[in-house]
Order: C-alpha cells, then structure tokens, then sequence
C-alpha cells in the first residue's frame, strides 16, 4: 500500500471516532448522501467518496434530508452549474432544520475560481469544498471539517498523483466503471474539462488488472473502463502500452463477461482498436464516437483535429468490420460562427452514419476556454432552430437503427426492476440498448436471452426465452 494510501486510511479511524461521537449524540446511526452531477468519471469518484463516508461510520441513503450531504459537481455546460447552485438553496433550509448537518462540495466545478470567490461569498453554510486533483484526501478533509470551525476550502491546481487501494462503495453490484487514466490534453476549443481536470495520466495496466480481477471475485460481471480519451491510454506510462493492448489483457479475465468504454476521440480511434473489438467476444457492440460537428471547418475551429471525411470513413470502416455494431455520439450545435449550412453538414453525417443515438447539446459559452473569446456567437433564435433540427434527424435514424433487431434474440445483462411496473426486469444488450420483459427479480445482475418482439422508439419489449446466456444470439 502507497504512503498516501496508509495516510488516508488512518484519517479515516481518525473520522470515525469523530462520528461515533455524532452517533452517540443523535442517538442513531448518521446518514450520508452523495449526489452526482455530471460523467460517467464523476460518478465513480462518487462511489469512492460513499466507500469512505460508510467506512467512517456513515449509512449511505439516496435522500438528500441526512446528515451529510455531499454535491459531486459538473461543469461542463453552464446549466450543470445553476443546477448545484438551485440545489444547494435547497439544503440550506435543511441546515436549518438539522444543525449538525454537514454540506460538502467537490468535483469540476470547484476548479473555478470564480465558484469559490462565490461560495465564499454568498453559500457560507458550506462545511467543506475541495477540488478533482485532491479528492483523495476526502478522509483527512472530513477530519479537518469535525475538528475545525467554518468553511474548509482545499482546491489544488494540478497533480500527478494517483492514489490506488482507497475503499469503494458500488451502486450496482454486478457492473463497475474503473478509471484507466485522468485529466485531459486535447483541448478541444470549447471545452473546460482539461482546465478542471488536469492532464492526461494513465494508470499502470497491472493496477488496474488487479482492481477488475478483484471486482469480478466480488461478482462484477460487466466493466466500463473510463476515461476523456481512450484511444490515447498508456501512451505517457513508462512502459507504454496502447488502449487495444490493455483490452486485449483485460479480455483474458476470467469470469468477466462484459467490456465496455469510454470515450473515444475519432482522431486517435487506431486500427488495431477496431481489431481487437471485431476477434473480441467481451467487448461489447458499442461504440460512442463523439462527432461534435459535421462541418470541417466548424471542426477545425474547435480543434477537434479531423475533418468530415475522416469522420465518415472511420465510421464506415467500423460498420464494415463490426456490422452488428451500435455508433453513438455527441454533437454540439450553436458553436460559434456555426451556420445554418454547418448544421446541415452535421445532418448529413447523421443521415450517412445512423447513430443509435446522440446527446445533441447547446454550445455553452465556458470561460477560460478559447471559444468564449471567439466572435460570432450564434444568436439564440438561430441555435434553437439548428438544435430542433438535428433533433428530428437523431430521433428519426436512432429509431430505425434500434428497429433492426426486431424478432431477433438477445443476450441481456438484467439491471433491475422496472421502476414503472414491477413485473418487469429492464437489462442492456451488448449494444446497449434497454430491454423491458416479464421477470422474478431474482435475475438482477444475470446475464438472460431475450426474444425482442417490439421496438418501442429507442428501446424494445421482449420475452426471456433462456436464462442462461445463449451463443447464438446478438
Ligand atoms: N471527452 C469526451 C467528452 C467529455 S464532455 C470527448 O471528447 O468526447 C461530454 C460532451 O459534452 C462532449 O462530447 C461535448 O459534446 C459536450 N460539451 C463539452 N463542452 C461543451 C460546451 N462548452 N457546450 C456544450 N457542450 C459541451
Ligand atoms: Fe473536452 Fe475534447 Fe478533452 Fe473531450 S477530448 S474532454 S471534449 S477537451
Ligand atoms: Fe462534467 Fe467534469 Fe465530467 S466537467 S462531464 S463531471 S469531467
């Protein structure tokens, strides 16, 4: 175990000495809830956070009305950002009714100065905020917030360190994201996440082959391995290895059933990926491919580093190698100087590629980054419109691209009950598509065959035929 490690770790006996004493006070067992805005990463980092907060003593709970609520921040668009500052309002007529309560905020967000200045301004109630670059430190911060009088704020700038081996409470028991590297170098020119998350680190492969071998002892079936770019994992290490080399390693796994990632940038998609994904028999038939735009020159102006054509012809090489493959991906429509004859070459590549589905979201104006300083920001009136209509286009192809399965059988990782009818069990398949059929809940976290009888939109209904896993099914 790291030097780090063995620090965090002690500060945790040291918190839980501090909330057994909250417990003997309230005469009950404290409750914790953390509440993630944001990616797939910042939902992992949440998970890491709820491992510590059970281990110091804490019982986890989905509601916001406990003793210890932490807001694990996004701000990627300006709304993420408005989001925690209307919720946060809300927790502080909670304070009021609990003045034990403790509020704590971290993430993407809190890389801003400008946030800080705020906070330090008008949210006052805040017991603790810290950054992305020291959220390993949470342990000892948590500390610091029992033994010290008002608002603790700990942001750092940067950091290369990774600390491995801290506990981690999983939501779901049979799927885990794991982290194969942090931060990002590409820039992208309407993008805050390299500011906020600092650059690129990968992890050692061997960590994190140790880390899923010990998740599937624990019954992990399915991984999704995370990062801001993928394609370029493991080419800073001091053994450098690429991504499709790791996935070749993690495919050995035995008992892993599932593999799957994220994201991946077109420019860095190699060849050898699209290999090892076709001869792989884990990997799942999903890929997002994040187009942004499909104007070349709107493309160069957000530094994205490939043009329309080179996006077009790595999509139809991936759809001639892996033609059961599901291609979804990102667009933002309202990037300035974007016309409306831009937009138009965005529908065409949806047209051409057939997305399984697309995030389409509005240009938000981030400060620090390159765009905001940039001229011709779209009018409003102008964004709507492109935006309504590259909607129609996603919706129109994602719905005929998710018919295609239709009457077909499907190996389906169930992932829970249907929240709306609680006869029904709602899985995955490998192109990640959802499945609603009739089903004992029992089936949570197995992997089931599927007859898929209707496409309704964007999802199917079906029957379980097996509840094994038959071969030959999608
Ligand atoms: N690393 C990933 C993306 C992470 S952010 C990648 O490169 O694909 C997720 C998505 O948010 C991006 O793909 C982009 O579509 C969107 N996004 C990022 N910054 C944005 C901004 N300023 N305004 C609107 N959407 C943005
Ligand atoms: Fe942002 Fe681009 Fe990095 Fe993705 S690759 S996180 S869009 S800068
Ligand atoms: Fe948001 Fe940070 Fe992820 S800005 S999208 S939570 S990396």
């Amino acid at each position: 175990m790291c030097q780090e490690t063995e620090r965090q770790y002690y500060y945790m006996d040291r918190a839980r000495q501090h909330v057994q004493a909250l417990t003997q006070q309230l005469g009950r067992i404290p409750t914790c809830c953390v509440t993630t805005f944001g990616c797939q990463m910042n939902a992992r980092d949440s998970e890491k956070l709820a491992g510590i907060l059970r281990r110091v003593g804490y019982e986890v709970t989905e509601t916001e009305d406990a003793d210890f609520v932490i807001f694990n921040t996004c701000t990627v668009r300006d709304n993420a950002n408005q989001r925690v500052y209307g919720r946060l309002g809300e927790l502080k007529s909670r304070k009021k009714h609990n003045p034990a309560m403790k509020i704590a905020l971290c993430g993407c967000m809190m890389q801003e100065p400008a946030v800080i200045e705020k906070l330090r301004s008008s949210y006052r109630f805040v017991d603790l905020v810290f950054g992305t670059h020291n959220i390993f430190k949470f342990a000892e911060l948590l500390c610091r917030s029992f033994e010290e009088q008002g608002m603790i704020v700990d942001i750092w700038e940067d950091t290369d360190q990774i600390v491995e081996d801290l506990p981690v409470e999983r939501k779901y028991p049979f799927k885990s994201g794991i982290n194969i590297m942090f931060g990002c170098n590409n820039f992208c020119s309407y993008c805050i996440v390299p500011y906020v998350r600092g650059r690129e680190r990968s992890r050692e492969p061997m960590e994190i082959l140790r880390e899923i071998r010990q998740l599937v002892a624990e019954g992990v079936v399915e991984v999704m391995l995370l990062g801001q770019n993928v394609n370029s994992y493991g080419k800073n290490l001091e053994n450098p290895i690429s991504f499709a080399q790791l996935l070749r390693e993690v495919e050995q796994i035995e008992g892993l059933e599932r593999i799957r990632f994220m994201t991946s940038h077109p420019k860095d998609l190699s060849e050898e990926l699209i290999q090892v994904m076709k001869e792989s028999k884990k990997i799942c038939r999903h890929l997002h491919l994040p187009l942004q735009s499909g104007s070349t020159r709107i493309l160069e102006r957000m530094n994205r580093r490939y043009t329309k054509e080179q996006y077009l012809a790595l999509a139809e090489k991936i759809r001639r190698e892996i033609p059961d493959i599901a291609i979804t991906t990102d667009i933002i429509v309202g990037f300035p100087g974007e016309t409306m004859e831009d937009v138009e070459e965005t529908i065409d590549v949806i047209r051409r590629v057939k997305y399984d589905n697309a995030f389409t979201f509005i240009y938000s104006k981030r400060t620090g980054t390159p765009a905001a300083a940039m001229e011709n920001q779209v009018p409003q009136d102008q964004v709507k419109e492109g935006f309504d209509r590259v909607l129609k286009v996603v919706q129109d192809t994602a719905r005929e691209q998710v018919a295609r399965y239709q009457g077909q059988r499907a190996q389906v990782l169930v992932e829970e009950v249907n929240t709306q009818d609680e006869r029904l069990l709602t899985g995955r398949m490998s192109n990640n598509t959802l499945v609603h059929f009739p089903g004992p809940p029992e089936l949570v976290g197995r992997i089931v065959t599927v007859l898929l009888e209707e496409c309704q939109g964007f999802y199917y209904m079906g029957h379980m035929v097996s509840e094994k896993s038959l071969a030959k099914s999608l």
